[in-house]
Order: structure tokens, then C-alpha cells, then sequence
């Protein structure tokens, strides 16, 4: 069974959707959810489950990204993961934290990578006059939301569409991209682009 870790920064709904879907015959289980903010209303779910929450406060690192990911790793070492989804986690990861669990890594981004790396990927996908948006699980290396692709989920973007709207339709489908792309590379059965999901 393997180990996973998840790291969040904000409200954590894909966090509690992939621990939903780790159960029965799922290839993982999920060993600790690790919160860079202690107001996540994520943590209250993993304590509740039972799974170990800790908050490793990004506010208490005052330009201290080494001590901030020091405070990380010493927890992931703890817990040992083979997987360690970030989820929700707004902060750009350094070298040698990326060598340390190479290979282990993947994240969700809100937008049909390679579009629109970094932030506000609704905002740019609208103004851009996009006909079509979505998210993306990838591997995490060092380049900036540009590791190597595992899924996408699209949405069309309709005439009228904010990015608030956009936001919502594309969460909705992370919820269901992020469990799928898991599972499959959970069962070590997923190394590039396989899925592609759409709501239209
Ligand atoms: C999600 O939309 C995720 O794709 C995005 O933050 C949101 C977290 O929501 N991640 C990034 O923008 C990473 N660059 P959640 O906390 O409810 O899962």
C-alpha cells in the first residue's frame, strides 16, 4: 500500500476528495495532511478521519523558505510517503527539497498546462479569449507548473463567464481529474498524459 502525503494552503477540497477516494481496493492511503496555513478548513476533515494534521504556519517564516521547508521535510520524514500531493499548496518548492522526494511529487493547476503557468489562470484564459479552460495533474520538477503531464479535465468557457464562475466549474472537475490521475499513478500505471476528461 503506498504512503501519501498531502500539502495544502487554502480551503483543502481536493485534499478531502482524494482522501474520499483512498479506500477498499485503492493502491494508497493517505498518511498525513501537512497545512502551510493554520486557518485551512481542511484540517478539521483530517482530524476528524483520524489522519494526522499538521500545520507547518508559512506566516512563521519570515523570509525563511529554508527553515519553512525544513519544518516540512522533517514531518515527511516522519511519515514516510512514496506520494506527496500538493494540493492547494501556493508555494514554489526549492531544489534540493524537489531532489530530496524526487519523482514523488505531483500537483493540481488550474489550467490546461502548458497555458498559463503561475497565478490568476481564469482571468488570463478569459482575457485571452479561450474557448476552453481546465486543470492539470503534472509531476513537480523544477520548472514552475512544467513537469510532465498525467491528466487534464477541460470546461468550455461560456459567454458570460468571470473568473469566479470559471473557478467554480473547474474545481468541480479537479475533484474528479485529481482522485483518477491518483489512483492511477498509485498503481504506478500512469507516467504521461492518459486522461483527458470533459464536461462538455
Ligand atoms: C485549486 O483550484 C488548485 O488547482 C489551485 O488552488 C485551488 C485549491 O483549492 N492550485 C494552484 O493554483 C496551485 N498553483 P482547494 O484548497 O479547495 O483544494
Amino acid at each position: 500500500m503506498k504512503r501519501v502525503a498531502i500539502l495544502i494552503s487554502g480551503s483543502g477540497s481536493n485534499m478531502i476528495k482524494l482522501c474520499e477516494s483512498m479506500v477498499g481496493k485503492h493502491p494508497a492511503r493517505p498518511v498525513i495532511v501537512i497545512s502551510s496555513f493554520s486557518g485551512s478548513e481542511g484540517l478539521t476533515y483530517a482530524t476528524n478521519i483520524g489522519l494526522k494534521a499538521v500545520v507547518v504556519e508559512f506566516g512563521l517564516f519570515p523570509k525563511d523558505n529554508f527553515g519553512f521547508e525544513a519544518a516540512i521535510t522533517e514531518e515527511l520524514t516522519l511519515a514516510s510517503p512514496d506520494i506527496i500531493c500538493l494540493a492547494g499548496f501556493m508555494h514554489i518548492l526549492s531544489r534540493s527539497f524537489l531532489k530530496k522526494f524526487a519523482n514523488k511529487i505531483i500537483n493540481i493547476h488550474p489550467s490546461l498546462l502548458p497555458k498559463y503557468k503561475g497565478l490568476n489562470t481564469h482571468k488570463r484564459a478569459i482575457s485571452a479569449g479561450d474557448f476552453e479552460a481546465g486543470c492539470t495533474v503534472h509531476k513537480v520538477t523544477e520548472e514552475l507548473d512544467g513537469g510532465p503531464i498525467l491528466g487534464q479535465g477541460k470546461v468550455l468557457i461560456d459567454k458570460n463567464e468571470t473568473p469566479e464562475s470559471l473557478a467554480a466549474k473547474v474545481l468541480k472537475l479537479e475533484h474528479t481529474l485529481y482522485p483518477l490521475v491518483l489512483k492511477k499513478f498509485a498503481a504506478a500505471a500512469i507516467d504521461q498524459t492518459e486522461i483527458i476528461l470533459s464536461n462538455s
